[in-house]
């Protein structure tokens, strides 16, 4: 059998499992080959989520993400890395309906990125869909709390559980897809001490964002925590200004195209 030809090992769905109530997972969004080159070196794995929709495309939602997007940009990810297990997001409309129709996409987005996993929203309604998906051969990582792709029903982004009588069921749901056999569960826009419970209550890595620091593992977006886009969660921790790094430098380029003191040609391909 052929393996990676790299002398890298890729990280793995059991490994990133074996992480309960360990050493915190490190994780990050990435869409493209060179920003996930650099997220590479630090990130246990590598999200190519669907707010690529938002953050890359200028959607108003995810709902509008097709499945081809997902492919291109999970396929630039692999290519860009040679260490983080990559996980693709399937996107709003392609799971939903049924186990089998979830199965065939599912394995559409594996073969054409070569992705290690794929990541669909939904609790106990997706239960069923996880244990088809997990024992036909594709690994999946769970999403509850807040999820995006139906932000439309949820009336919004808003954190969930504010009222301690919608717990029972938010907890219903992280028992229902770790019972379906997936390898970790994303734990987004959660009151902290909800997702707290939550974590210690179940047997697989809960990897917050906007939840709370006792998660098995944190996620942000990459653009969100370098400051590039103009909006951003409140929960956010920002590294960096990149967007006014950005603004400088291309106004920077401006102006030395205008008094014409870029580069001739001679200086160029030394
Ligand atoms: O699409 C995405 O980027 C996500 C993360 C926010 C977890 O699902």
């Amino acid at each position: 059998m052929s393996v990676q030809s790299s002398s890298v090992r890729r990280n793995t769905v059991p490994k990133i499992a074996g992480r309960k109530g360990g050493d915190p997972i490190v994780s990050l969004t990435s869409y493209h080959a060179h920003t996930a080159a650099i997220v590479d070196e630090f990130a246990d794995f590598i999200l190519v989520g669907d707010s690529l929709g938002m953050v890359m495309h200028g959607m108003d939602s995810t709902v509008g993400v097709p499945l081809d997007l997902m492919i291109m940009h999970g396929r630039a990810v692999v290519r860009g890395t040679q260490k983080a297990l990559i996980v693709v997001d399937m996107p709003f409309g392609t799971y939903e309906e049924s186990p089998s129709i979830a199965f065939r996409n599912a394995a559409k987005i594996m073969k054409e990125t070569g992705c290690g996993a794929i990541k669909l929203e939904g609790g106990a309604r997706m239960a069923e869909t996880i244990k088809f998906l997990v024992e036909r051969g594709i690994p999946v990582m769970a999403h509850t709390g807040l999820t995006p792709q139906s932000s439309h029903v949820l009336g919004g982004f808003k954190t969930q559980g504010r009222e301690e009588d919608t717990w029972a069921d938010h907890i219903a749901d992280a028992h229902a897809v770790t019972d379906a056999g997936a390898f970790a569960v994303v734990l987004e826009g959660m009151v902290e001490p909800l997702a707290a419970k939550i974590t210690k209550e179940i047997s697989i890595p809960t990897i917050g964002i906007g939840a709370s620091a006792d998660c098995d593992g944190q996620i942000l977006v990459l653009e969100d925590m370098l400051g590039m886009n103009s909006w951003a969660p409140k929960f956010v921790r920002k590294y960096c200004d990149l967007g006014a790094v950005i603004k400088g430098a291309v106004e920077q380029y401006a102006a030395d195209v205008k008094d014409r003191s870029f580069p001739g040609e001679d200086e160029v391909y030394r």
